[in-house]
């Protein structure tokens, strides 16, 4: 009998078709939304892999439901919708897909940073609106980007990619990680600072660090404090990241300029969210690392880590080794 495979998505066909050589393979292809909760407590139970993505929520309850689960593979770099704990102590193994969408979110991450330092979807939305009655000088002026300081927190791949965007664009580019990166520092034109350092001297902080208890809620009031007045947050890491609270207050207030946002605590985030009252709030469904290329890779890398261990074999990306 082939072993059973739950994907709670519809992904790109190719790696369904790789699944199916092998694997008996369901899909929930019924709605563009996560698979309900019961619908997925039913099939983990005889799964013998799991293929799942960020909205699922892969807690311990629903582990302990499994009973022949030999894998999670998360289509997703981050893996903090997945209680690893659980998973390995039951013997279940989690993979995700780091390293094949690392450039595409660099160019997000890079392209929002720009939109928001110069306004381009408030200005948009100005002109599509019948606004602009003529040229004026200092209409819709946002800042600039070119021999401004970039502050990287968290300096992961994503992070480094980001960075080597930045440099060619002239940007100072410091940061601040739990280890330094001397061959980045060196190769890149990095500068290493104190958190608090980093928030004080930049134009542009990036939040880049993964979700975990550690950096749940890691940039609150304190820190927009001791931000400069022209300074913009751009995250497109977890929104938990950050107090959303509190960055409004910062906004709102003119501790910050502006804020770059691709993720929320709560997504899809509910449009009567404070935040998306603000013009200088620029945002984004959490695209990172949405395009078709990559995400027809990320879908093929999940698929392939995820057979190798159905097969009993160690997959390439192992969150729990
Ligand atoms: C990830 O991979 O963690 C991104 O947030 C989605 O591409």
């Amino acid at each position: 009998m082939k072993p059973k495979v739950f994907i709670t998505r519809q992904i790109p066909e190719a790696a369904i078709r790789k699944l199916e050589e092998t694997c008996e393979v369901a899909v929930w292809k019924y709605e563009d939304i996560p698979v309900p909760r019961d619908v997925l407590e039913k099939e983990i139970t005889e799964a013998s892999g799991l293929f799942c993505m960020l909205t699922d929520s892969i807690d311990a309850a629903l582990i302990q439901k499994a009973n022949k689960l030999k894998v999670i593979s998360n289509l997703a770099v981050g893996y903090n919708n997945i209680d690893i704990e659980a998973a390995s102590e039951k013997g279940i193994k989690v993979t995700n897909t780091p390293g094949v969408l690392t450039e595409t979110t660099a160019d997000l991450t890079f392209a929002l940073l720009m939109a928001t330092a110069r306004r381009i979807t408030e200005a948009s939305d100005f002109l599509r609106a019948g606004e602009w009655k003529t040229w004026s000088p200092m209409l819709l002026t946002g800042q600039d980007i070119y021999n401004r300081t970039l502050g990287i927190i968290g300096l992961g791949r994503i992070g480094e990619a980001i960075a080597r965007r930045a440099k060619g664009f002239n940007m100072n580019v410091v940061y601040h990680n739990r280890s330094r990166k001397p061959e980045a520092e060196e190769s890149i034109g990095l500068t290493y600072v104190s958190m608090d350092e980093l928030l004080q001297t930049s134009d542009y902080v990036c939040i880049m660090t993964p979700y975990t208890n550690e950096t749940k809620n890691l940039i609150h009031a304190e820190h927009f404090k001791m931000m400069k007045e022209n300074a913009i947050l751009i995250n497109t890491a977890r929104g938990g990241i950050v107090n959303e609270k509190d960055l409004y207050d910062a906004l709102i207030n003119g501790e910050i300029w502006a804020a770059g946002l691709d993720v929320f605590e709560e997504e899809p985030v509910p449009l009567d969210h404070p935040l998306l009252t603000l013009p200088n709030v620029v945002t984004l469904p959490h695209i990172g690392s949405a395009s078709i290329s990559t995400r027809s890779i990320m879908a093929e890398v999940a698929a392939s880590d995820l057979l190798k261990a159905v097969n009993g074999e160690t997959p390439v990306h192992l969150v729990n080794p």
